[in-house]
């Protein structure tokens, strides 16, 4: 990060200093910063020039002295307290009154960090993302004791490198991480849980909320010795047992499994344990049966119309059918509609239910055949993730097929068991809620947790964009199904969240 953060400021035309434990290490840094800015060269977006300037700006050191004339200094040593106190206290002995001291720690207070110098109101934390030259998000954090002049000073030096400052206060993992770290952890317990297999979780997260990529290939590319550290210091500081590290998380970490950067973590990065891809599903379009009327009936006929297959809506037409989707407008109708469609259809037929509340199970018993009988949600009618939940009654091989029809009408399927929220809205809208929360404590405004997420962690839009887009009513009635079934409070609705529902008014 060292070697990042330096390149960032010298290409924003500043002379730098950089410090390092020891010549090799120095060196280490050395390598980094010719090696980021040679590429550069390679791909045309620097001059040659443009790279001997930039190598000119900065001097190394091994010595703390070097930074007497500093106007900045910004720390980013291992992220342990004892160290980081050990340089502070250096920084303490030797730089200017009127130096600004920054720490560019993810997860540390740094308030804590702040208390063991002789001079807390010059501190002030600057987390810059991995790889600092890319990412544009810079988290400018202000303890109680900072003073104003000094965090406005780093916040326009952030803007005149080109970067988004977020400027924010002193709470465990910022904004950022706080937001996303409580969603991977979530993602880890649901694995752990036994309620989807990783594949079908990382799948539901990119097809059905349009991430760029799942939790857990996340997880292997931060580092899962990262992760359990992030967490662990958000839990210390929270105590909110989201984020207590999934048992999955440390087990992985203990075996030395830590992702990418170790060969194995979540999936293994050996060439030679790639599974082949899963083959296309095979076959024609399946013959389905549409019971219920409204836009998601509207919505899966345009869906079934589109992959060349058969809707038939009649009950007499039923018992020609492989598929019978139930989409009514209420669970209660939904349930009257199934126990007629149930007797009308031949053995075998699966019947996928939409209307549900709280769980499928009850729909199934409903329709006196619950082994044939599986949920269906589509997180997004237009989009094309079908999410597919057993319940406890359904045959081993029902979910299978209705994945495999599914899959013939063009849509990607996964398969989870019986639980509110199924896997995408149950993994989205606690992450949603607690940005929301965010908000209504007014810890960070709507553009800078907007900002975060997507210039911090290259999301495509910002949590509470996505809370608007999405309807806060809907938000409101997850996480209100969610709650139902946990009794956590941490998933109880943001009061924020149900003002502007009761309010009809966007929280943007
Ligand atoms: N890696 C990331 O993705 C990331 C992102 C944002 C913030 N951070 C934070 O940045 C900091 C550094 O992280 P990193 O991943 O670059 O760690 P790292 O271990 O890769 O690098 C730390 C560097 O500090 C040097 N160092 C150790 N003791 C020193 C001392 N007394 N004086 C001078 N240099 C010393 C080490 O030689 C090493 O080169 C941590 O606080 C971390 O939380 C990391």
């Amino acid at each position: 990060m060292g070697a990042g953060i330096a390149e960032v400021l010298a290409r924003g035309g500043l002379a730098v200093v950089g410090v390092e434990i020891n010549e090799d290490a120095l060196e280490r840094g050395r390598g980094h910063l010719k090696r980021s800015t040679g590429r550069a060269v390679q791909r045309g977006r620097l001059t040659e020039e443009g790279q001997r300037d930039i190598l000119g700006r900065v001097t190394f050191a091994t010595g703390f002295e070097g930074l007497a004339e500093c106007d900045l200094v910004i720390e980013a040593v291992p992220e342990r307290l004892d160290l980081k106190h050990t340089v502070f206290a250096e920084l303490d002995r030797v730089c200017r009154d009127d130096a600004v001291l920054a720490t560019n720690t993810s997860s540390l207070s740094v308030t804590e960090i702040a208390a063991g110098t002789g001079r807390p109101t010059s501190v002030v934390g600057v987390h810059f993302f991995n790889p600092a030259p890319v990412m544009k998000l810079v988290e400018v954090i202000a303890t109680v004791r900072t003073e104003p002049d000094a965090v406005s000073r780093v916040a326009e030096l952030v803007t005149s490198l080109g970067k988004t400052p977020v400027t924010i206060g002193d709470r465990a993992g910022f904004v950022a991480n706080r937001l996303l770290f409580g969603y991977l952890n979530h993602a880890a317990t649901m694995l752990d849980s036994g309620h989807a297999t990783r594949d079908d979780i990382d799948a539901a997260m990119r097809t059905g909320a349009g991430l760029p990529m799942g939790p857990f290939t996340l997880m292997d590319l931060i580092g899962l010795d990262t992760c359990v550290q992030v967490l662990d210091a958000i839990y210390a500081e929270s105590r909110d047992r989201r984020y207590a590290a999934a048992p999955v998380l440390r087990e992985l970490v203990t075996a030395g499994l830590l992702g990418r950067k170790s060969g194995r973590g979540f999936y293994s990065y050996d060439p030679a344990e790639t599974p082949a891809a899963a083959p296309a599903p095979d076959g024609p379009p399946p013959v389905v049966g549409l019971v219920g009327v409204g836009p998601l009936s509207d919505a899966i006929a345009a869906l079934c119309e589109r992959a060349g297959g058969r809707v038939h809506d009649s009950a007499a037409e039923l018992s020609g059918c492989d598929l019978v989707i139930e989409a009514a407008q209420d669970a209660e109708a939904g349930r009257a509609l199934l126990s007629t469609a149930a007797q009308a259809v031949k053995p075998g037929t699966v019947l996928a239910v939409t209307s549900v509340d709280g769980s499928v199970i009850r729909q199934a018993m409903a329709t006196g055949r619950p082994a044939d009988v599986v949920g269906l949600h589509l997180p997004d009618p237009s989009g094309t993730l079908a999410e597919i939940a057993a319940t406890v009654a359904t045959a081993p091989g029902t979910a299978v097929r209705a994945a495999a029809l599914l899959g013939r009408l063009g849509l990607t399927t996964v398969r989870c068991r019986d639980r509110a929220g199924l896997i995408v809205d149950a993994l989205r809208f606690p992450y949603l809620n607690d940005a929301a929360a965010m908000l209504g404590a007014g810890y960070a405004d709507a553009a800078s947790i907007d900002a975060a997420m997507t210039l911090g962690c290259g999301y495509p839009t910002g949590p509470i964009a996505d809370l608007d887009r999405l309807g806060l009513d809907r938000a409101v009635t997850v996480l209100r199904a969610l709650h139902a079934e946990t009794g956590d409070p941490a998933v109880t609705p943001a009061p924020l969240l149900v003002e502007h529902v009761t309010a009809g008014v966007p929280l943007r």
